[in-house]
């Protein structure tokens, strides 16, 4: 028998960075980490479930097949929570470019876990229901964070901390804490990026000599950035988010071999900004395993920055404000 679900979610922006993993368990982070989830970006993911095939599960992202090995950590689990066997028939859409930098996989995996857990918690119980059964978000999330680690924020909607060791990302303030907020993405280059977020963190943290002060250093800018979310102030957040980023590439560029993700484009547009704030512009940019900046900044200050950026960007300039968690729909049952 088959059963199908829907979900939508969107992706989480580290302010402040997870890099590098805790032995123990699959992705289980080193560090804390504190984000946003996007709501202007988003990735949809279709599941079907047929309880009566055994053929290996398959899994397909913007009309192309996928290697099922980094899925199956987390279908098995959802195997396993729901107590049901079967394959899994996946449908995933980005709205924008995939393993590009822009954390895609955290919105493809959040989007991945709800979907597939609804699809077998229906198969788990009985066919005469009106309502899909719920599925707890914090088991969407430890879940999720076996697809990918940042997956476990995209769960949750506005801002969002995932603590080191910890097995679930949790919410600290809604989407509508900070209306003003806004990220400016910038997308300086198309296509995929030359290595996975996933072996640049293995290899930081096997060779890097930094590796051991990052992880001494992360917990104070979770902190920073926790209450400087909490009391709107842009300026503490993105001076932490600077340090954040700058300190995790710190351990890539210090790897044996180095990992370099960084562009011209990418390098111009940090010391565009530096020159925005000295003109009292309040712009600070980010960025993870991947080329793309993104600015967090306030809605008043959007023009200035899309004015500043816009000719290093080889795609369109996209302006996000803090977005909801993930949701999830099973035909044949009420929303
Ligand atoms: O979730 P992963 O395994 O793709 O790792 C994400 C790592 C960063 O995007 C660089 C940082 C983060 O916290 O999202």
């Amino acid at each position: 028998m088959e059963h199908r679900c829907r979900s939508v979610a969107h992706p989480s922006l580290a302010v402040v960075k997870y890099w590098g993993k805790r032995d123990g368990g699959i992705n289980l982070p080193a560090v804390p980490s504190v984000a946003v989830t996007l709501a202007e970006l988003q990735s949809t993911c279709d599941v079907v479930l047929d309880t009566g095939s055994s053929r290996p599960d398959r899994i397909v992202v913007n009309d192309e097949d996928q290697e099922p090995v980094h899925f199956e950590p987390l279908l098995d689990a959802v195997r396993a929570a729901a107590g049901v066997s079967g394959r899994f028939a996946v449908h995933g859409h980005n709205s924008f470019p995939t393993a590009a930098g822009l954390a895609s996989s955290s919105s493809g995996m959040a989007a991945l876990a709800a979907a597939a857990l609804g699809a077998a918690f229906d198969a788990s119980l009985s066919a005469d229901r009106a309502v899909s059964p719920p599925v707890d978000r914090a088991v969407i999330s430890r879940i999720a964070r076996l697809g990918s680690g940042s997956a476990a924020r995209a769960v949750y909607g506005g801002f969002t901390r995932w603590d080191a060791g910890a097995e679930t990302a949790r919410r600290i303030h809604d989407e509508a804490w900070w209306p003003e907020f806004r990220v400016v993405v910038v997308p300086v280059v198309r296509g995929k990026k030359p290595i996975s977020s996933r072996t640049a963190m293995e290899r930081t943290r096997r060779t890097s000599p930094y590796y051991d002060a990052w992880i001494a250093d992360a917990p104070l800018l979770a902190d920073v950035a926790e209450n400087a979310i909490g009391n709107r102030d842009l300026r503490r957040l993105g001076e932490t988010a600077r340090l954040s980023y700058l300190r995790m590439f710190a351990t890539m560029f210090s790897a044996d071999p180095p990992v370099q993700y960084w562009l011209p484009a990418s390098v111009e547009a940090q010391i565009r900004l530096a020159a925005l704030r000295n003109g009292g512009v309040a712009a600070w940019e980010t960025m993870d395993a991947g080329p793309q900046i993104k600015v967090l900044t306030s809605q008043e200050a959007v023009p200035a920055v899309i004015d500043a950026l816009q000719d290093l960007s080889d795609g369109n300039v996209l302006v996000c404000s803090p977005g909801p968690g993930v949701s999830v729909e099973c035909p044949g049952h009420a929303p």
